[in-house]
């Protein structure tokens, strides 16, 4: 019987010893001291042993019990602590490590520019009109008085849609539809994306324009030249020289192209302009009278001018960018800049 207690009590250090696991301990715990358990069972022999030997080997037994207790019991309450302890050191936290930063947004070139200029105009009376991208054949072409033949019709300009529908090569639609809507006085600015099959360095197929239109009983060629001076100054700083030399745009008669002293070489002449000390920003002109006609505005009563100017190269000019497509690669890090 002392054999016998020797060798569970031995069995029973071993196992206790070989693990860490709660899990394990638990079990140790039931098969050598649970209702079924090795020691009960001994217990459950000490009615064959004499009366001498009975209370000598039930104290064996009871004292070896407690011993195995106090063991399971403090292995346990290390496998806990161990337990938490790994807890803890997974959980970690350095807080002397520098935070991280959030990203901050910013504003795309294009549309500082287009709230740029749409600011300066609202200053002079004009509010934001809108048109659609994709456009009927009329307002893109036929009312702006293109001729049928007109090469700005051409498949390697145009995007065409179907059922004469195509995507706007400029916002000056937007013209048509503020007429046909309202009757003058009109002064409307019209940003908006349009497209053209074009692409290099200085040509997006999507690109961006800002129209003026300004009608009235008795607009003059010199309230549109007030009025784009103003504006220019604004936009590039005062005293910007301004020129106006002649053009041609079917919806405007007569027409200009307007260039400002090159913001780069201040005249001098440089790459930029090509040595020229001018660069031109914008179209401009009086509305042609044919326009008014679909329209159905009297010419005889109402005059007009009108202005398109592309974003792209106003943005380019005004931030010194040299090439058009960084505006449509979104890159982070040349966004970040604005
Ligand atoms: N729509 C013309 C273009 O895209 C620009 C323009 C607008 C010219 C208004 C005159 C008047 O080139």
């Amino acid at each position: 019987m002392r054999e016998q207690l020797e060798q569970i009590r031995q069995q029973a250090l071993d196992s206790i010893a070989a693990t860490t696991s709660e899990e394990l301990l638990n079990e140790i715990r039931v098969r050598f001291l649970g209702r079924k358990g090795e020691l009960t069972s001994l217990m459950k022999g000490l009615g064959a042993l004499s009366t001498e030997e009975r209370p000598v080997i039930g104290q064996l037994v009871n004292s070896l019990k407690n011993e195995l207790e106090s063991i399971i019991d403090s292995a346990l309450s290390d496998a806990r602590n161990q337990k938490t302890a790994q807890k803890l050191a997974s959980e970690r936290i350095d807080v002397t490590l520098p935070g991280r930063r959030k990203m901050k947004g910013s504003k795309h070139p294009v549309t500082l520019v287009i709230e740029e200029v749409t600011e300066i105009f609202s200053h002079l009376g004009f509010s934001v009109a809108e048109g659609p991208e994709i456009e009927h054949d009329w307002y893109n072409f036929e009312a702006l008085n293109f001729p049928p033949e007109h090469p700005a019709r051409d498949m390697q300009d145009t995007f065409f849609v179907e059922n004469s529908m195509l995507l706007r090569t400029h916002t000056s639609p937007v013209q048509i539809r503020a007429m046909l809507k309202q009757k003058p006085p009109v002064r409307i600015i019209a940003p908006g994306t349009v497209y053209r099959c074009d692409s290099d360095a200085t040509h997006s197929p999507m690109f961006h324009q800002i129209e003026g239109l300004m009608v009235d009983s008795r607009v003059s060629f010199s309230d549109l030249k007030g009025i784009l001076t103003i504006f220019t100054n604004q936009l590039f700083g005062q005293d910007t020289g301004v020129r106006l030399r002649p053009s041609f745009f079917p919806f405007t008669e007569p027409s200009a192209e307007v260039d400002i002293a090159c913001v780069i070489c201040g005249g001098s002449g440089c790459r930029v302009c090509k040595q020229s000390g001018w660069l031109e920003i914008l179209g401009a002109g009086m509305v042609d009278p044919e326009v008014f006609r679909h329209v159905g505005y009297d010419p005889e009563i109402f005059s007009g001018f009108a202005f398109g100017m592309g974003i792209e190269r106003i943005a380019m000019l005004k931030y010194g960018i040299s090439d058009m497509r960084l505006l449509f690669e979104n890159d982070v890090r040349f966004l970040r800049q604005f």
